[in-house]
């Protein structure tokens, strides 16, 4: 069944992060023991660095939170400088007040014959702390999310898989080379995925722009996992301007005001990156409900609204 899913569009990177950072504060002073669900890759660095700002200077306490990361290349120990394991822990829990015995990693380095009971651990373990509460995601140039790769199905659990060529092309630089990057990793299924309660996707950047519409417009497909976002019914898109495709997403409208009839004033404000005083906070939250009407080309159908502030709290 096709759903919607609400979108909400910032000007940078860094106010879409400030807005997910604060849902997630939100989350945790009201739970403090809530369970997050964390990415790791370029996009959510600046979420991250917002966080422990809000660490820092707003005493947000991590002290009771329960982490569980997507994935984990295989072969990679803790230790490894392009290990997720080392990757959270330099830009996130080294900085923060999280417990140690609080964070989940699957391992890359377990023997192939307990990978499987391995796995089956990881699963259990989301289920005992309750399931995921609010689940970060970014999203792969193939439309993967986690490393579910093209072909991974909509009731996927945590497993091993073969990465696919996009994907190790593109961490071949981190590496040093293609040939380098693991052929392999542990990953959350997308099944895992769709249980958390709810679900920030995270993109910026022009490269994403094409794969974030396939997620959003495109048909429910084990081709670009992402998708299935749509059947899930809490999951939100963070976008940049490029993500979202401006010429894609927002082809009836005019980068004049004085043309934009019917088409609020602030959102108005907001495509340009024109931002009043008094724009500015309304332009944070707004969001497009889009309704795809049979014609599969991105023309955006059906009605502009201002979404409600915090999803998840
Ligand atoms: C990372 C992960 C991946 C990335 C995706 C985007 O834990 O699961 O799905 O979110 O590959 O990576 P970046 O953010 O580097 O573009």
């Amino acid at each position: 069944m096709f759903m919607a899913i609400p979108l909400k569009m910032f000007s940078d990177a860094a106010q879409a992060a400030e807005q997910v950072a604060r849902e997630l504060s939100d989350l945790i002073r009201s739970k403090p023991n809530a369970v997050l669900g964390l990415a790791t890759g370029g996009t959510p660095l600046l979420l991250y660095r917002e966080l422990i700002r809000m660490h820092r200077e707003e005493g947000l306490s991590f002290a009771q939170v329960r982490t569980f990361n997507l994935d984990e290349y295989e072969g990679l120990a803790k230790d490894h400088v392009e290990s997720y394991w080392h990757f959270m822990h330099q830009n996130l829990f080294h900085h923060i007040d999280i417990a140690a015995e609080n964070i989940h990693l699957p391992s890359g380095t377990m023997p192939a014959d307990e990978v499987e009971a391995h796995c089956q651990a990881y699963e259990d373990a989301i289920r005992a702390a309750g399931g995921i509460d609010y689940q970060i995601l970014g999203i792969g140039r193939n439309g993967h999310i986690g490393f579910n790769e093209p072909g991974s199905t909509a009731t996927s659990r945590t497993r091993r898989i073969e990465l696919c060529s996009v994907t190790r092309g593109d961490a071949a630089s981190a590496f040093g080379s293609i040939e380098q990057v693991p052929s392999h990793a542990i990953t959350m299924g997308c099944g895992t995925i769709l249980e958390a309660k709810c679900i920030a996707l995270l993109a910026f950047g022009e490269h994403k722009a094409e794969i974030v519409k396939q997620a959003l417009h495109g048909p429910v497909s084990d081709q670009v996992t992402a998708s299935f976002l749509q059947q899930h019914g809490n999951t939100t898109f963070f976008l940049d301007a490029a993500a979202a495709g401006e010429s894609q997403l927002w082809p009836k409208y005019s980068r004049n005001p004085q043309q934009n009839h019917g088409i609020s004033r602030p959102l108005c404000a907001a495509h340009q990156g024109n931002f009043s005083k008094r724009h500015h906070s309304l332009a944070k939250f707004f969001s497009a409900e889009f309704f795809q009407i049979g014609n599969g080309n991105g023309t955006i159908q059906g009605k502009l609204s201002w979404a409600c502030a915090t999803q998840c709290a």
